[in-house]
């Protein structure tokens, strides 16, 4: 846990950048600043709290519902997740900073519709696992563990690739496999553009 001091800072740092939000620049492929493996995060600091709430303003800016601080060109291990609210899903429509986590994957693997904000406009099926139990440090400095399928498990997985400098063009057999998210196809870019991550 944060010290007293700390947490109010830390407190303050939100309530401002929530309302002043933040939008950093998304590295797009092939920016060498998306290969670079991150160091783990060795303390919370204030800089830390006010980086994942730019993290947020920046996602939301680009109809995201994942971004890892390497896609923001720091190589911190930690990324946001928000899901749109889903009545079928606990972890949807809440705010996650997922600090250090370690994944373990879960379930059978699948093909699932994928995208990056760091390759805007481009979608692909991607093989993952349909579940995963994460542990990570929260922004409180609390260490917690969540199970998750679906998206949830699906953007875990697309965001701690990130971490190690991994994207998700790097799954797919052929960059042929790599299919431009038609203008015209309005539900299909909705639906997309609210996967991208
Ligand atoms: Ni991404």
């Amino acid at each position: 846990m944060l010290p007293d001091a700390n947490r109010a800072v830390a407190r303050l740092a939100r309530l401002l950048f929530r309302v002043c939000p933040v939008i950093r620049r998304v590295l797009e492929i092939p920016d060498p600043g998306l290969r670079e493996p991150c160091a783990p995060v060795a303390e919370i600091t204030p800089d830390l709290v006010r980086l994942a709430g730019d993290m947020f303003d920046t996602m939301h800016a680009n109809a995201g519902v994942g971004l890892a601080a390497p896609q923001v060109g720091v190589h911190a291990r930690l990324f946001v997740l928000e899901l749109p609210p889903d009545d079928d899903d606990p972890l949807s429509g809440r705010r996650f900073v997922l600090i250090n986590p370690e994944i373990a994957l879960t379930g059978a693997r699948t093909e699932m519709v994928e995208g990056c904000l760091s390759l805007p406009g481009f979608r692909a099926m991607i093989n993952r696992a349909e579940g995963v139990t994460v542990e990570f440090t929260q922004l409180d400095g609390a260490r917690v563990a969540l199970d998750a399928r679906g998206l949830f498990a699906q953007a875990v997985q697309h965001e701690a690739d990130h971490l190690d400098g991994v994207l998700f063009i790097d799954h797919l057999k052929s960059m042929l496999d790599l299919e431009k998210i038609p203008p015209e196809m309005l539900d299909w870019t909705e639906e997309t553009e609210a996967e991208a991550a």
